[in-house]
């Protein structure tokens, strides 16, 4: 450990620090351009020149580029380093257009802090500037080159730490330039992060551009609630409006960087038909009106046919005091619920993963492993930010291997399994080398050896697995595997994939007796339900059950959606209660891993002034209220709904709501937010039963179906967002080129599904490295949901048919 001192003040280092990350652990902040944490040195920019006077080099050296070593004596203020970085910035200038009163970038600009910082303020070089052609990079980027100063910090990200190569640097010299060989959309889905990363406004956010000013907008630290991961953002609003999402810095979770589904999808807070009023019977009302109608009526429904003609429904993007919120309101009503989940299947896998929960681990010690398997899981489609993670693991020298049967599609090499889905619990004994395995003796040109010889190489071992491909065995397989890791190697873990932000969450508020919509439906259909209450859920959201929903639904008596959304239920429903999304209250989610994590509200709510009506801005006539902030938190909705029937939840506000939760449920009580809760426990959690799902015996040439997510189209916030939506690509189908072949299509075919309860229709793709007996469907938004009942398991060739 060397002992280097900067400016006078001592610092032991671990080996390896750079001297710029040495002076930034003493609080000093060395200029700098290229150098990024996440991207290591590139010595592009020479702005960040100390002058080492002791020690084993001495002169003006970059101090991105050295390494501390014992004994080095460096100053940041030596004249000789002063005057070369006030140099370095006019040369950057020449070129640089003098144009931070129009650029985006400004006030938020890393070279326009350099700048001010080092004094720069007159162009003394007469010559013209070196200008470029602009790109259009499609709805997320914009670009504008002449303001490069070649530090290739795009390059680095874009390339090296995501690989993706549809954009990089081309030319030479000082015309060097940063974009891609043709205009046209970026490809990879992390793309927004060169917004960030770029030190100047080459890259700005294209949707918010030319709308606010970093000083003029409010901005909060908060949670991306668009997959399981729960990534750290931080949130940029104006005038009631969200308008721009950054990455926030979470060590443990998502680094320095975030996905574009989660940059851009959080415009369905904006949606211009977001609920705002509460509404009785499609009329505008006010919250007295609307809880004492609702109240009374769930009231006189319960006494007339008994609290179990009532039902409350909840969503695993529902925060956790929403969810507490609603299992208290069950309680103390003796209603049914809370369902907080889509399949009952979900529920008991989440369940039988959270009997290894001492096994979890972080996406931070993901990207440490030195083997990884990644099991019935598609990360760039269901939790983006982890395909990262897996590609720092893998350029560390670290394995990855995919078990699935769909066509994986990651940006580094891996090595992959493919398994059909009811093989998939067999293929993982084999690799936790249980005995008489079918796998046995049978080996492809040595690829299963190959595989049992990584893992016995491997040191830190991570397993990677999903539950959206959970079949018979596999969630207990995936357990078995991940323990027998652990047991073989003193260490490794188990990094479970998600389908909720807050599936966690609900899985520790569900009671024992918790079950999935399915249950519900059938309740309805046999008229048992008089009455259900929907708090930020959307069951007709991409739900197999959607024209049975609908139906039953004109049987009910009341149906009461307490949401943010302007959703589908919301359209049948009597009695609509806005709510605020997390932007507008702060509320705790559980990730994946079982951190409980905390979203700080960044305005209070109300209509955007951008959707005011000409007439009614600037207003004429002047109140304490915000117009349409009228909303509250799905947990206050319903703590005033339970008040309107007589009872209260006991609670009136946030600090009040949590401390019912801290003495409820005992999980909460030790762990502050950002911190892992360690021992999850769901209600009566008995060891639950090896997850079911019989399998049906296939005949010949029969496909198994599958039903999946992508990272733009299957996601419901993010398939109210504008900008999201513009990235979003049809709904497709996926067939091994070979089984297309013999059903007599081929890609890019449109292609109906139909069976004995609906059909879907979507565009063929085919791909080489899929299962040849599997058709892959994502579950996407533009389906016909109402034409589909629930989709068979197995299909066979005559339920194929090409429409175009
Ligand atoms: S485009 Fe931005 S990030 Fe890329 S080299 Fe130029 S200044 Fe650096
Ligand atoms: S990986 Fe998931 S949580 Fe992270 S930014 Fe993307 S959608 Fe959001
Ligand atoms: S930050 Fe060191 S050369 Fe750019």
């Amino acid at each position: 450990m060397p002992q280097i001192v900067i400016d006078g003040r001592s610092i032991e280092v671990a080996s390896g620090t750079k001297v710029i990350e040495a002076a930034q652990q003493l609080g000093i902040y060395i200029p700098r351009l290229c150098y990024h944490p996440a991207l290591g040195s590139a010595g592009a920019c020479r702005l960040c020149a100390v002058s080492f006077l002791e020690g084993p080099v001495r002169g003006l050296l970059m101090s991105c580029m050295v390494e501390a070593k014992e004994g080095m004596v460096v100053s940041t203020q030596h004249p000789d380093a002063l005057q070369f970085r006030k140099q370095i910035m006019e040369w950057l200038m020449m070129n640089h257009p003098h144009d931070c009163p129009v650029c985006d970038e400004g006030g938020h600009c890393v070279l326009q802090e350099m700048t001010v910082a080092g004094g720069h303020s007159m162009r003394r070089f007469p010559g013209s500037k070196r200008t470029y052609e602009d790109q259009d990079l499609g709805p997320f980027v914009q670009h504008e080159m002449n303001r490069c100063i070649h530090c290739w910090r795009c390059r680095r990200f874009y390339q090296e730490y995501s690989g993706y190569k549809d954009m990089g640097v081309m030319g030479l010299a000082s015309r060097t330039y940063f974009g891609r060989a043709v205009p046209g959309p970026l490809e990879s889905p992390f793309a927004g992060n060169l917004i960030d990363i770029c030190p100047t406004g080459v890259f700005t956010d294209k949707p918010s551009r030319f709308k606010a000013r970093r000083w003029e907008c409010q901005r909060a630290p908060s949670l991306c609630i668009h997959c399981c991961l729960g990534c750290s953002i931080v949130v940029n609003s104006r005038y009631r409006e969200v308008l721009r999402i950054e990455a926030g810095h979470n060590p443990e979770v998502n680094g320095h960087f975030i996905c574009d589904r989660g940059r851009y999808g959080f415009d369905y807070v904006n949606h211009p038909s977001r609920p705002r009023w509460p509404l009785v019977e499609g009329r505008a009302c006010s919250w007295q009106e609307a809880l004492a109608y609702a109240g009374g009526r769930l009231r006189e429904i319960i006494e007339k046919h008994g609290p179990s003609s009532a039902a409350v429904v909840g969503s695993s993007r529902a925060s956790l005091e929403s969810l507490g919120a609603l299992r208290l309101f069950c309680e103390k009503h003796a209603v049914s619920g809370p369902f907080l989940w889509m399949e009952t299947q979900e529920l008991k896998c989440v369940r039988r993963l959270l009997q290894g929960q001492e096994l979890f681990v972080s996406m931070k010690q993901v990207e440490e492993a030195d083997t990884i398997l990644v099991v019935g899981l598609d990360p760039v489609q269901e939790a983006p930010m982890l395909a990262l993670a897996l590609r720092q693991a893998w350029r560390k020298g670290g394995w990855v291997g995919v078990v699935d049967p769909r066509g994986v599609e990651l940006p580094f090499c891996f090595s992959h399994w493919v398994v059909h889905p009811r093989e998939m619990g067999m293929a993982l004994e084999y690799l936790a080398g249980k005995p008489k395995s079918p796998y046995e003796g049978f080996d492809d040109q040595g690829f299963l050896k190959a595989w049992r010889q990584a893992l016995a190489r491997g040191k830190r071992p991570v397993m990677a697995c999903g539950t959206l491909l959970a079949k018979a065995d596999f969630m207990g397989a995936c357990l078995e595997l991940a323990h027998f890791l652990r047991k073989e190697k003193g260490c490794g873990g188990l990094f479970p994939v998600l389908r909720g932000a807050n599936s966690l969450g609900a899985v520790a508020v569900s009671g024992s007796e918790a079950s999935g919509l399915e249950e519900l439906l059938e309740a309805i259909e046999r008229g048992e339900l008089k009455a259900l209450v929907l708090v930020e859920t959307d069951p007709l959201f991409s739900f197999w059950g959607k024209a049975r929903l609908k139906e039953g639904f004109k049987g009910l008596e009341l149906i009461l959606v307490m949401d943010y959304l302007p959703s589908g239920v919301s359209k049948q429903a009597s009695v609509v209660m806005p709510c605020k999304s997390l932007f507008e209250s702060s509320c705790l989610f559980v990730n994946n891993e079982g951190r409980l994590q905390e979203a700080t509200a960044v305005h209070h709510g109300g209509i955007p002034i951008s959707q005011m009506l000409e007439e009614a801005n600037p207003p004429r006539t002047f109140g304490t209220e915000i117009p349409g902030g009228g909303t509250c938190a799905g947990w206050e909705a319903l703590a005033k709904l339970s008040e309107a029937m007589g009872e209260s939840l006991g609670f009136s506000d946030l600090p009040g709501l949590r401390n019912v939760l801290r003495q409820r449920f005992g999980w909460l009580r030790e762990v502050r937010p950002g911190q892992r809760i360690l021992a999850l426990e769901p209600e009566g959690g008995k060891r639950w039963e090896e997850i079911f799902h019989s399998q049906k015996e296939e005949g010949q040439g029969a496909l198994s179906l599958l039903l999946v997510q992508a990272t733009f189209g299957t996601e419901e916030l993010s398939s109210y967002s504008r900008h999201s939506c513009k990235m979003e690509a049809g709904p497709m189908g996926f067939l091994h080129p070979e089984t297309a072949a013999c059903l007599g299509l081929k890609q890019g075919d449109l292609v109906r599904l139909g069976w004995e309860q609906g059909e879907l229709e979507f565009l063929l793709e085919t791909k080489e490295n899929m299962h040849k007996e599997l058709l892959v469907v994502q579950a996407h938004r533009l389906l016909d949901w109402d034409k589909a009942g629930r989709p068979p398991e197995v299909v066979n060739s005559g339920q194929l048919e090409k429409i175009i």
